[in-house]
Formats: C-alpha cells, sequence, structure tokens
C-alpha cells in the first residue's frame, strides 16, 4: 500500500508493503541470497547482490519511507527515500559522507554521546569536518552560528538524550534553506508517531532502529529517510559505496517491529506522563525533565511538533535529577527491580540508566557538567509494562534512597 492519506496506525501495518506476488504471503520472505542469478551477463531481474538490493531490506526501508511521508515513489527511488543500514550509527555516519573536506557541521551540543563521538573524535581527524555545538532550543544562537560558521548540515536531535531539549524543528529547516544547508532530524526518541520532521521541512531523518522502531531490544539497526530525491539518489549511492546495510533477518525484525509501533508509542508516552508527574510531587526528586510537564523550557513548541495521533504525547523517555549525591543514585539505580539497569531505550521493557557514567561517558567531563548531565541524572525508558507497578517500584526505590 502506497497511500499517504492513510492514518498513521494503518500505515505501520501496510505503508510501502505488498503481499507476496508468488504466494500471497503477508510478510516479506527474509531473502537470505547474497547474490541473484543472471539469464546473460548484465541481464537480471533487478537484483544483482544483496548489499544493493534486497527485498526483505526494501520492505523495512519502504515501511519507514511511509511512516515519515517522504513522498518519493518507486520511480524516483526503489525503497522510497527510505535506506536501512546496520546500527543508527552507520546510518549517521553514511548521512555525513554527504559533506566534504572542510565542511562545517552544525550540530545540537547535548545529543547520543555516540554521535558526538563519532562526530568529533572521528570524523574531525578523517574527514576534516569541523562539528560547531550550539543549544538548538535557543533559535538566536542557531541564527549566529549560520552566520559565523556556514554550516554545510545541520544535525538536531529533538528532544535530546539525555537532557530532553526540545528545538523548534520548522525554525531550523527553514534557516538550513534559507542557507543551502542539509537539515537533519534524529527522530530516534519520537518515531514516526509522535513526530514527522520531513512535515515540518527537514530534509533528513534519522533513526536508532535499535530503538523505537524494532521495539523488543533485541535487534540494532538504523535508518535514514529524506523527501527530496536528489539526496535519495546520494543516499543509495553511499549507502551501496559503504556497504554498512541492514541484514535481511535484522529488516524482518525490524518491519515486524514497525507493525505494533503506534500502539507502543500509545502506552509509552500515556505511562510516562503519570510516571513524570509522580516523580514531579516527590520528595525525593530534584527535578524531572518531560517535554509533557508544563515546566519543561520548551513545552510549548514539544506540544506543537509531537503528538499522538489520539491527542497530546511527548513519548517514553524522562530525566529526573535525585537529591543528594552519586551515592543516592547509586542506592537507587540498584534498588528498582522492574526497571532493567541496562544502556539502550524504546523496548517493550522498562529500562533505567546514569548517562554520566554509561551513554554519555565518551561526552567529555566538562561539557557534561555544561550540559547538565550530572552525577544524580537518572535516565528512564519507559516501557509497556502496567504503569501502576512501574510507579510502585518506583516509589519504593525512592524510599529506600
Ligand atoms: C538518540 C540516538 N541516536 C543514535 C543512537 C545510535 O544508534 P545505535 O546504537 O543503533 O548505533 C542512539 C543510541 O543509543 C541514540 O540514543
Amino acid at each position: 500500500m502506497n497511500d499517504d492519506t492513510a492514518h498513521i496506525f494503518t500505515r505501520c501495518i501496510h505503508g510501502g508493503q505488498e503481499n507476496c506476488e508468488v504466494t500471497g504471503a503477508v510478510m516479506p520472505p527474509i531473502y537470505t541470497s547474497s547474490t541473484y542469478a543472471q539469464e546473460s551477463p548484465g541481464v537480471h531481474k533487478g537484483y544483482e547482490y544483496s548489499r544493493s538490493h534486497n527485498l526483505t531490506r526494501y520492505s523495512f526501508e519502504r515501511a519507514v519511507a511511509s511512516l515519515e511521508n517522504t513522498g518519493i515513489t518507486e520511480v524516483q527511488d526503489a525503497s522510497h527515500g527510505g535506506f536501512a543500514f546496520s546500527s543508527g550509527l552507520a546510518a549517521t555516519a553514511t548521512c555525513l559522507e554527504m559533506l566534504s573536506t572542510g565542511d562545517c557541521l552544525l550540530a545540537m551540543d547535548d545529543m547520543y554521546g555516540g554521535t558526538y563521538r563519532l562526530m568529533s573524535l572521528v570524523r574531525e581527524r578523517s574527514q576534516g569536518l569541523k562539528p560547531v555545538y550550539v543549544d538548538m532550543s535557543d533559535f538566536s544562537a542557531v541564527e549566529a552560528a549560520f552566520k559565523e560558521h556556514q554550516p554545510k548540515m545541520v544535525w538536531v536531535e529533538s528532544p535530546t538524550n539525555p537532557t530532553l531539549k526540545v528545538s523548534d524543528l520548522a525554525r531550523i529547516a527553514k534557516i538550513a534553506d534559507d542557507h543551502g544547508a542539509i537539515a537533519v532530524t534524529d527522530n530516534t526518541f519520537c518515531s514516526p508517531i509522535l513526530q514527522r520532521p520531513l512535515d515540518l521541512g527537514m530534509h533528513v531523518v534519522m533513526h536508532s532502529a535499535t530503538k523505537y522502531l524494532g521495539g523488543h531490544s533485541d535487534v540494532v539497526g538504523g535508518v535514514l529517510a529524506t523527501r527530496v530525491p536528489e539526496i535519495a539518489e546520494r543516499l543509495r549511492f553511499l549507502q551501496n559505496s559503504i556497504g554498512s546495510v541492514m541484514g535481511p533477518f535484522d529488516a524482518y525484525l525490524c518491519l515486524r517491529g514497525v507493525k505494533t509501533l503506534g500502539l507502543r508509542m500509545e502506552r509509552h508516552s500515556n505511562s510516562a506522563m503519570k510516571i513524570a508527574r509522580m516523580l514531579e510531587s516527590h520528595d525525593k526528586v530534584e527535578r524531572v525533565v518531560y517535554p509533557g510537564l508544563e515546566s519543561h523550557p520548551q513545552h510549548e513548541v514539544a506540544s506543537r511538533q509531537m503528538s499522538l495521533p489520539s491527542g497530546p504525547g511527548y513519548g517514553g523517555m524522562i530525566t529526573m535529577f535525585l537529591k543528594g549525591d552519586i551515592e543516592t543514585a547509586r542506592r537507587f539505580l540498584e534498588t528498582v527491580e522492574l526497571f532493567a539497569l541496562a544502556e539502550s531505550l524504546g523496548g517493550v521493557e522498562s529500562l533505567i540508566e546514569h548517562p554520566a557514567i554509561m551513554t554519555h561517558a565518551s561526552v567529555p567531563e566538562e561539557s557534561r557538567a555544561a550540559l547538565g548531565i550530572s552525577d544524580t541524572l537518572v535516565r528512564f525508558s519507559v516501557g509497556i509494562e502496567d504503569p501502576d507497578d512501574l510507579m510502585a517500584d518506583i516509589r519504593r526505590a525512592l524510599d529506600a534512597c
């Protein structure tokens, strides 16, 4: 189905999908073949080698393209402007290859630590990129950076990992257009159910499919999607040239995950809202950051650009600052039971982590301090368990602190 007017929940099931012409199978087969027989040299059915063409991967790529509203047809691009990779970072790395030596890359100051590591500790050296980091939740900082640095690409995570800052994507897309820069959003925390950056004018969307798209903590993957045919052409070339493609088994798992994405995002968001309100009123908690709370500094922007089809929705990620010190945080993290202490997020099970020690250890200590990633900051990924059980678990652990 390729009907962009269908409800997004319908597109989770049918977007970009067709039943198998041979058997009628409603899920695509997992095409494991690495190569395809040719009738005569160069005469084939459109499939030559699996890095370049794989139908199971195409099915997942087309599903994401449909959810992100690329609007790109099969005539323009075989997978409708969706491209799947072996991890989120492989997707990011391929996207950065659209830049040339010496180009400035304007990036959000707070983002996943691995993205920062790739931009600053790898590509600055190997590709000569010039990353400049600004707080894009403050649009005047974005304007000033465009004036001073003339970036060729702007990279914005919204909400950010882990301080959940929200940036105005429509305004950033507009300024990027005015300056001829490519605007990219890491949409991992929202999934296309809550936020569709291409509709807001962004050129490219990136996801760690390891998170909400896969949704079951059993696959590592990444994806890019674009609404711009020329960018789709470049990404197709780069995906094949660099070769960090998603394998067919992983594509199958991700596609299976996408089928329930709508239901899961509704549950994640509604439970996280309840938990954020409970934490906000708890006396052991210094501060709660959640885009759905009126106290969030960019609550108004978040409400404009993030939502569920059924109403408000702000995702499953919550950041909490505990009263006390690192030992208080350690006790809390060791005491919760339903929340597994683990990196990653976006799965059906609830997870909890300590960014300063775990996911953001590669961000320099001074930068972490400037961003407020302190020793008492704890990040929750709220799963789809019963929210009352999750709240009881958190209360019990807070009482033990
Ligand atoms: C927001 C965000 N972007 C990108 C990544 C990288 O994705 P992956 O771990 O699939 O390489 C992550 C991983 O945690 C993330 O949280």
